[in-house]
């Protein structure tokens, strides 16, 4: 049995999270910035300039022009916008690496990655959390980061895991625990600690499959994240390697509140921002 340590000690070449993606988000977060203090900080990382002109140039905005200014596009797309394309093109460099293991499985993480981070958006807002929609969008996103790495890293170890989930329809993380003695849960979350996320997001990475373990003061966000990992999960955006060992965690659904016309509602608006990612950050690009 591979042990937790070992795995984070050979897992120096996962790249940080990218600075760019941080510090823009951080000149964001005032909303007095000023746009070309934004733009000098973006445009030092291609992938996330690419994102933005297309994002701006797509059909979702229906300009009659085509926009190939970095600093018009900010201004078209608005923080909010802004916020999203950075932190998914942030995460895809983390998702869409060239030793990616089982490449099949990445490219199905990173579209539920996306599922949940919209997800647990929309969720936040229908219930009127009182949640930083940058924790929110950032915590789903890296919610399953430590699969990633199981799958990059034990890639033998990570097959077994699979087998177990089909053979014996565990759930994910109990398998896990089974082969390695860890989940990928308890592996995201140390990885988001070296990468110096706030203890929020360590928290909501951590404990995204047992809410009820996370520290007080994170639960809410660790709740949020694990409703929305059930609910995407069950309208397909999972992975393969799921199986069909998942189900919407109903005590969360009690303690939210959350009634059945809700879900419903929530699915229809959850569909259309799924829509608006396709086109927006090349879901299927990594698929
Ligand atoms: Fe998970
Ligand atoms: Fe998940």
């Amino acid at each position: 049995m591979k042990h937790m340590d070992e795995i984070l000690a050979s897992i120096h070449q996962i790249p940080p999270f990218p600075q760019v993606a941080i510090k823009a988000m951080d000149i964001i977060s005032n909303t007095q910035y000023v746009v070309s203090d934004l733009v000098e900080v973006i445009r030092l990382d291609q992938s996330i300039t690419a994102n933005i002109l297309k994002l701006c140039n797509s059909a979702y905005f229906g300009l009659p022009r085509k926009v190939s200014s970095l600093k018009e596009a900010v201004v078209y797309l608005g923080t909010i916008q802004l916020r999203q394309v950075l932190l998914a093109s942030g995460a895809k460099d983390i998702y869409d690496r060239p030793d990616k293991g089982y490449s099949y499985f990445i490219g199905e993480l990173w579209q539920h990655a996306i599922a949940c981070a919209l997800m647990s958006q929309v969720l936040a807002r229908h219930l009127r959390l009182s949640l930083d929609e940058n924790s929110i969008f950032t915590a789903a996103l890296l919610h399953d980061v430590g699969k990633v790495v199981l799958s990059t890293y034990v890639s033998q170890e990570f097959a077994e895991i699979e087998t177990m989930v089909k053979k014996e329809h565990l759930s994910f993380h109990d398998a896990e625990r089974r082969v390695l003695g860890f989940d990928h849960a308890e592996i995201g979350g140390r990885l988001a600690e070296l990468w110096k996320f706030p203890d929020s997001i360590v928290a909501a990475i951590r404990f995204h499959h047992e809410p009820e373990k996370s520290p007080k003061t994170f639960r809410l966000l660790s709740e949020l994240i694990a409703l929305s990992d059930g609910l995407v999960l069950m309208v397909g955006y999972g992975t393969s390697a799921d199986g069909l060992s998942y189900h919407i965690p109903h005590l969360l659904v009690d303690k939210l509140k959350l009634k059945k016309n809700d879900i419903e509602v929530l699915m229809i608006k959850f569909q259309e921002e799924m829509d608006k990612a396709q086109e927006m950050i090349d879901v299927k690009d990594v698929l």
